[in-house]
């Protein structure tokens, strides 16, 4: 990210674009996953911007969501005393390391507790 157009953008906000929306009353055109504008190119801009990008969010926030439900994440052992990885910057965007190697490991047991139900084995219980 540009540090003109975002402040600390080597900071993680996982609220950085949700507090624009709600405190500074930027327009969800400028700031959601799939806005396009020339400070958001991800998908492209202008006539040939991406038509796929909003089924993409759509599945890329499910799968996100089922993953961090279902799963640990952890770093081998090496890598945590190196700390985070580098990010690889490629034109207007930061992807990480393909290098790197992350640990998942399936949650037991699978239960998973949301604001006012249980979920148990993926079925309300
Ligand atoms: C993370 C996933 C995706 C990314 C990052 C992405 C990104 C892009 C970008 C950068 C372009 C080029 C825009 C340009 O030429 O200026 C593009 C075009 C396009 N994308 Fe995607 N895309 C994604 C997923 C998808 C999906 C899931 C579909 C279809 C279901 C799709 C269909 C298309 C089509 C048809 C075009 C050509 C649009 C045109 O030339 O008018 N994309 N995409």
């Amino acid at each position: 990210m540009d540090p003109v157009l975002h402040p600390d953008p080597l900071d993680f906000d996982g609220y950085r674009f949700a507090e624009l929306q709600h405190y500074e009353n930027v327009s969800a055109a400028r700031t959601s996953y799939t806005a396009r504008n020339k400070e958001s190119m991800a998908f492209g801009h202008s006539r040939h911007t991406c038509p796929g990008r909003i089924l993409t969010a759509a599945e890329i926030k499910m799968f996100m969501a089922y993953l961090l439900i279902n799963y640990d994440f952890h770093f081998t052992e090496n890598q945590r005393s190196k700390g985070r990885p580098q990010s690889l910057p490629f034109e207007t965007q930061y992807l990480p390391d393909q290098k790197t190697v992350v640990m998942m490991k399936k949650r037991t047991p699978k239960t998973v507790r949301f604001e006012n139900s249980v979920l148990q084995g993926g079925k309300a219980g």
